[in-house]
């Protein structure tokens, strides 16, 4: 019938339709083949900023062992960075256990292979070391997105209420605010407030999913997000189910609340590693950065470890590598300054945080080499 159709609107005969149709076949062929290869490609090139490389760089890790060495600098290295800059670490951890690692540290420089939000909380900690950041392109998009106007305009309109601030935030807004919390701790430093009502800034992923924890309080959340999380969306998460139907799924609380209500399991950076760790499960599909999952299926290679397409990479975690490593400790860049009359409203926010997550034990972090 519709042949028929196609026919009389071209007004050609059966032969030449059969040869119309053969051609139009040839052609999506040749344009799926197309999106084939194109797919394949950019797979490949956001996989080759993941690939563990350490093999083809042993000169130059030894270099900046040595290096470090020489100049009593410490790496610390957030688990989101690509495997190499990981390997050559001191310290590999999430951004509680790395400003735990800054403040004890005795080392007199730290390089943080992080973004700028945790060297700056390094800084905040360790005011009299040396802090470098080798790339300082290395911005928090979320963090980005609330300034101190933004946060005093936000408390006028919530008066009285606390303020937590996630610290994806910059130092700035921490000295604005009244303490700082991470992905691990939010809900126990959200739960320790003496107040009903309480203002969270600047994520709110991860503030719905303190007041899904918290239902007794009322959170006033920012609407500040994180992109990269924010990508995986809940239609992948019901695919997944389809086509993974025994895998768990995991989701950070940064993804979009319609993403981690479908879980299994919803957990900060270590609670994802600990979680992969502990399970007796053997399939996991993790919703949350790449760096992380790459290297949980490095660390745990006897499990079936899986994200979702496209890769949930954040692309400013990335800006460090073995060579930035090295140029930065060489030629002592991009030191971290913070202003004086920050330094010291900052630094008690995030004081007051260790002190409550003091009381509890602290990730160690993965295995360093
Ligand atoms: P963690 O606090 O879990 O290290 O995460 C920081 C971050 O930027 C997550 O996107
Ligand atoms: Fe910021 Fe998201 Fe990147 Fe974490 S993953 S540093 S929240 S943009």
């Amino acid at each position: 019938m519709l042949f028929v159709f196609t026919r009389s609107l071209l007004r050609i005969n059966e032969g030449e339709h059969n040869k119309v149709i053969g051609l139009s076949r040839r052609v999506l062929r040749d344009l799926w083949s197309s999106l084939l290869l194109y797919l394949s490609i950019m797979s490949t090139l956001m996989a080759r900023s993941v690939i563990d490389r350490t093999a083809d760089k042993l000169e130059l890790f030894a270099k900046i062992k040595d290096l470090a060495k020489s100049k009593n600098a410490v790496i610390l290295t957030h688990i989101y960075q690509r495997l190499e800059v990981q390997r050559v670490a001191d310290y590999v951890g999430d951004s509680l256990m790395l400003s735990k690692q800054a403040q004890e540290t005795d080392a007199d420089i730290i390089v943080f292979c992080g973004v700028h939000f945790m060297a700056e909380t390094a800084k905040l900690l360790s005011p009299n070391k040396k802090v470098l950041l080798p790339d300082i392109q290395s911005g928090c998009p979320m963090a980005d997105m609330i300034n101190v106007d933004d946060l005093r305009a936000f408390k006028a309109e919530h008066p009285g209420a606390p303020v937590v601030c996630y610290v994806n935030s910059s130092a700035a807004v921490k000295a604005e605010s009244d303490i700082c919390c991470t992905s691990t701790n939010a809900v126990e430093i959200v739960k320790s407030l003496d107040s009903q009502e309480v203002i969270f800034v600047p994520d709110k992923g991860l503030g719905a999913w303190v007041q899904y924890k918290l239902p007794e309080k009322k959170i006033h959340i920012y609407d500040g997000f994180c992109p990269t999380h924010w990508q995986i969306t809940a239609a992948e998460v019901d695919k997944q189910r389809i086509i993974n139907p025994e895998a768990i799924i995991i989701a950070h609380p940064e993804c979009d609340p319609e993403v981690w209500r479908r879980a299994d399991f919803v957990g900060s950076t270590s609670e994802i590693y600990k979680f992969v760790e502990q399970s007796a499960g053997r399939k996991f599909v993790i919703l949350s950065e790449q760096g992380l999952v790459a290297r949980i299926q490095a660390d745990f290679r006897e499990k079936d470890i899986s994200t979702v397409f496209p890769l949930p990479l954040c692309p400013n975690m990335k800006y460090h590598s073995l060579e930035n490593l090295y140029n930065a400790l060489d030629q002592e860049f991009t030191e971290i300054i913070i202003p004086e009359p920050l330094l010291a409203p900052a630094k008690a926010t995030i004081d007051k945080m260790i002190e409550i997550s003091n009381k509890k034990k602290i990730w160690t972090g993965p295995q360093v080499a």
